[in-house]
């Protein structure tokens, strides 16, 4: 049966200590990737109900340092699943101590893979995104499924007929 993206919504909060951080003060890149992916295989499980395990990082934006001290919001959900695979987008957002306003500050999108007791690949609940931003994520998945196949060697460019339609039209 079908699943929503709200139903592996995972959120994990957090603080950044000094020993997280790097010569700046702020959060040393490595720490906020393994918060990121703990996050998205959570997501991933979620969904699938299953072993699961990273087969990519497609794309990670450090857009904003995370000073020490700041509470960091890591929210990652399903954004598509196709047979055996999920896309996980992950969001990242700090908060301000006094006014508790929240601001974006990284992003992030992983494919996991579900799999069975001896590692091999099963066939994972289908997702029926709902809200808008949902259903724009859903779209552009099967794009970003054959460019990080092609950057990984696993997909030869010219059958990357989704990538291409982009570009032809
Ligand atoms: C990920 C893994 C299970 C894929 O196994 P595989 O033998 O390549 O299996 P397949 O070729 O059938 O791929 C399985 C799925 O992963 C997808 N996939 C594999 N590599 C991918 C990549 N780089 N980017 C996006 N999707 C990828 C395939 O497209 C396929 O998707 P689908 O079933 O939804 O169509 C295997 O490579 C593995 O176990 N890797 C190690 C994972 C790990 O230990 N991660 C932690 C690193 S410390």
């Amino acid at each position: 049966m079908a699943k929503t993206p709200k139903e592996s919504l995972t959120i994990l909060t957090d603080i950044v200590l000094p020993g997280e951080s790097n010569p700046l003060g702020n959060l040393f890149g490595g720490e906020l990737l393994a918060r990121m992916d703990r996050a998205c295989s959570i997501a991933a499980r979620r969904h699938s109900h299953s072993i699961v395990v990273t087969a990519s990082v497609n794309h990670v934006a450090f857009n904003n340092a995370i000073p020490v001290g700041s509470v960091v919001t890591i929210e990652a959900k399903v954004s598509r699943a196709f047979k055996s695979s999920m896309e996980i987008y992950v969001d990242v957002w700090i908060e301000d101590r006094e006014s508790q306003k929240r601001s974006k500050v990284n992003e992030g999108i992983y494919t996991f893979v579900a799999v069975d007791k001896l590692g091999k690949p099963i066939t994972v609940p289908k997702l029926e995104p709902e809200t808008e931003l949902e259903k724009e994520r859903y779209e552009g998945a099967l794009r970003r499924k054959q460019l990080s196949l092609i950057l990984s060697g696993k997909m030869k460019p010219t059958d990357a007929d989704e990538l291409k339609a982009l570009f032809i039209g």
